[in-house]
């Protein structure tokens, strides 16, 4: 691992060969922010080895999947092969890159390989991109209980100058940019443009695409506060919402969410 401010120093000072080999998402500010990507475990796993695998707490975890699971949920609760989990961590941004903060830290086990680490992480991140950031100059060498730092991507910038969480969005076989974008509540135009795309056809399953959220996913066991379920670290105008995922009539009856908490 790097230290804080040897990270700023690859960010302003080594664009060049980071950017050639697609470290994390293109964005042009330089900020810290609160981002979400999907992961998709190999096997069956429960929410608490998630929580532990991104080093997020299970509380935060919870916060954001909270429509996927009932509220009397535990940290043990299975998560099947292919169940698609959301997951909340800290983006920095930075000579025109966005990457994770520092987060998640895997600590390498006996007769692991890169290739293995970055396919436990879904393959949001290439081995390279692991090997990018932690200096490792020859990708075969990596010891037991080194810690690596895995960059996921992400951003911070302003879309269509309203700031939002930007989430990192694992394309499935049956979506278009079309059902995406009225999914979490942007226009394919801004899909296409925020993801470099030239027309809004041929999106391929697997792919991560870059979506805007302007609303934040909240839903939170009664007796928490912003704080407890890291919803503190949001932009202070990112409008905190009831984002539903599916259509508000199949949403969870409101009993099951605490009061619904006001926009910040
Ligand atoms: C995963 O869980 C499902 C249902 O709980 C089960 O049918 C399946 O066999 C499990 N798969 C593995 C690889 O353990
Ligand atoms: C999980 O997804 C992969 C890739 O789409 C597929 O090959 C595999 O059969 C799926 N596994 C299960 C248990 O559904
Ligand atoms: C990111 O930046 C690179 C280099 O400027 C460019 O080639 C690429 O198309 C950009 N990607 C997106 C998604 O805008
Ligand atoms: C849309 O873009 C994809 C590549 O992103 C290209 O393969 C396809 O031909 C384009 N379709 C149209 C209708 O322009």
């Amino acid at each position: 691992m790097r230290s804080f401010s040897t990270v700023l120093v690859i960010c302003f000072f080594s664009s060049l060969p980071i950017s050639s080999t697609a470290l994390g998402l293109n964005c042009t500010t330089t900020a810290t922010c609160s981002a979400l990507i999907d992961y998709v475990s190999h096997t069956n796993t429960t929410l608490g080895k998630i929580a532990n695998l991104f080093g997020v707490s299970y509380i935060s975890l919870f916060g954001a999947n909270s429509f996927s699971f009932p509220l009397s949920t535990s940290s043990i609760q299975t998560v099947e092969v292919n169940q698609t989990i959301k997951i909340p961590f800290q983006c920095n941004c930075g000579g025109g890159i966005g990457i994770s903060n520092q987060v998640p830290v895997y600590t390498v086990k006996k007769g692991v390989y890169l290739i293995y680490i970055a396919n436990k992480y879904s393959n949001l991140v290439t081995y390279q991109d692991i090997a990018t950031v932690n200096d490792i100059a020859n990708a075969n060498l990596i010891y037991p209980d080194q810690k690596l730092w895995i960059p996921l991507p992400c951003n911070c910038d302003r879309v269509e100058g309203d700031q939002v969480v930007h989430y990192g969005h694992l394309v499935s076989k049956v979506s278009s940019v079309v059902q995406i974008a009225k999914k979490y509540g942007t226009t394919p135009g801004t899909l296409t443009k925020l993801n470099g795309m030239a027309n809004s056809t041929g999106l391929q399953a697997g792919q991560l695409i870059d979506v805007p959220l302007s609303g934040y996913i909240v839903s939170h066991p009664k007796g928490l506060n912003h704080q407890q379920i890291g919803l503190n670290a949001l932009p202070c105008n990112v409008k905190v919402v009831y984002y539903l995922e599916i259509p508000s009539f199949l949403a969870p009856p409101v009993p099951m969410l605490d009061t619904p908490i006001e926009p910040y």
